[in-house]
């Protein structure tokens, strides 16, 4: 060896010195593996707690919606200001660039779509979300509804394939028409999502007794931001959620079918990654928005 002889002896043992601990600093994760960490640590941002995804996935079971006719105008200005950006591996090749280096929330599950039955699903091929580097593999649950066997194995076998390779599992409660949204069904179905292996899960918010559908769930949960609102509505639902214990939204087309879009996710990420209020956030909105 080059330095065989000028070996400087070591010396300096830190002895008396307590070894550092590194906490996590996501609830219930503690003691999932270093790769997970990693992974999560781009999806949520160490220093605020918080996340705010992007969701344009819509098209894998409804085709074109608006704002997602074309994805390569309406959504690639976008992703710059997203932490993750939650889609199918179809318009993740298709229009995200490599470049923007973004967690990505890679669809996991398909199958039928809007004109059937939804969540009669499978799962993609693993080594497929390894290939495009997923930061989590997004799974349907169907709680409750005729398919509700069929998704939680799909979740199961995605959370031991999760756990083999370091990838999160995002379990997303989804809600059947005949299911109402409350926070008994939606506390119901984050527990049976987080008991199974999410390693974090997407649901909705509840008008009423939010916190007990956060609180009785042991891991991070994210709400979808669900059909679109005015834009001040939307805010006060993103900061009613943050208040009441969601680590973040995985927003769709509150954003994208917003009049401004790029002006609209900013105001998201101010209440959520700021603590601005509802009020706050809609004025930074409104000034992004008439900037010319
Ligand atoms: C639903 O399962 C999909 O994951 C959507 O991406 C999700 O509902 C979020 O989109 P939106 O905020 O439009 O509800």
């Amino acid at each position: 060896m080059a330095d065989k002889d000028s070996n400087k002896e070591a010396a300096d043992y830190g002895i008396g010195v307590p070894v550092t601990k590194h906490g996590f600093f996501l609830k219930g994760l503690d003691h999932v593996d270093w790769g997970m960490k990693d992974r999560l640590s781009r999806i949520f941002n160490p220093k605020s707690g918080y996340t705010v995804m992007l969701a344009f996935d819509h098209g894998y079971i409804m085709g074109p919606t608006s704002g997602l006719e074309r994805m390569d105008l309406t959504i690639t200005p976008l992703i710059d200001y997203a932490d993750c950006i939650m889609c199918s591996r179809g318009a993740l090749r298709s229009i995200v660039p490599p470049t923007s280096n973004k967690a990505v929330s890679l669809r996991y599950s398909a199958g039928t779509t809007v004109l059937t039955d939804l969540n009669d699903e499978c799962l993609l091929d693993i080594e497929d979300a390894i290939r495009v580097n997923a930061s989590a593999l997004a799974i349907m649950v169907a709680v409750g509804s005729k398919f509700e066997a069929k998704t939680i194995q799909n979740l199961v076998r995605t959370a031991d394939l999760g756990n083999k390779y370091g990838i999160p599992t995002l379990g997303v409660t989804a809600v059947g028409k005949e299911l109402v949204r409350d926070a008994r069904y939606l506390s119901l179905a984050c527990r049976v999502c987080a008991e199974n292996g999410a390693t974090f899960v997407k649901t909705y918010f509840s008008e009423t007794d939010f916190e007990r559908v956060t609180c009785s769930c042991p891991v991070p949960i994210v709400i979808a931001g669900g059909k679109k609102l005015p834009e001040l509505e939307a805010l006060e639902l993103a900061y009613q959620a943050i208040q009441q214990g969601a680590s973040g939204v995985d927003m769709g087309r509150n954003v994208f079918q917003a009049e401004h879009p790029v002006a609209m996710i900013q105001a998201i990420r101010a209440v959520v990654h700021d603590g601005r209020t509802p009020k706050d956030a809609f004025d930074l909105y409104t000034t992004i928005k008439n900037v010319k």
